[in-house]
């Protein structure tokens, strides 16, 4: 069974309480578990991690081939406008990556309307909430196929 590595990015532990006119009501907790439900349906492995530092993120990306991952979905969260490390972390790890964000990046704030990170993914999904990390999942096992 081909196993995904799913990567939350800062903040994002706090999603329930955290600015929910922007992203809405759902928990870290609830994405998980739709995350899981979403695996087994596409019989696919997966291990969920969140951290708050970009290094920690780098290592994670860093290792995931030789701990056998196949694939990662990443929210990178506010890393996704600044970091050329997590950028270069995707690069180098060759396995391929989607990118997923809650709310729709592309009309926020100007800063938000660029992804350094998503150039080193196969797509990214952005404005459906927990749906994107669904649908997220749903891609990179389709890249997984082809
Ligand atoms: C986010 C969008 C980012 O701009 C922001 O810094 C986040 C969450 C999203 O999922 O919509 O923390 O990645």
């Amino acid at each position: 069974m081909k196993k995904i590595l799913a990567l939350h990015g800062p903040n994002l532990q706090l999603l329930g309480d955290r600015e929910t006119g922007i992203y809405g009501k759902v928990t870290m907790r609830q994405i998980n578990e739709e995350l899981k439900r979403e695996a087994k349906k596409l019989k696919l492995g997966i291990v969920i991690k969140q951290s708050n530092h970009e290094g920690e993120l780098v290592d994670d990306i860093g290792s995931a081939r030789k701990k056998g991952f196949a694939g990662i979905l990443i929210n990178p969260a506010a890393y996704t406008h600044t970091s050329v490390a997590i950028r270069d972390a995707l690069l180098a790890a060759s396995l391929p990556a989607v990118e997923v964000h809650l709310s729709n990046i592309y009309k926020r704030e100007e800063f938000r309307q660029h992804s350094l990170t998503a150039p080193a993914c196969v797509g990214q999904i952005a404005g459906f909430g927990l749906e994107s990390y669904r649908l997220g999942l749903q891609g990179l096992a389709f890249a997984l196929k082809s």
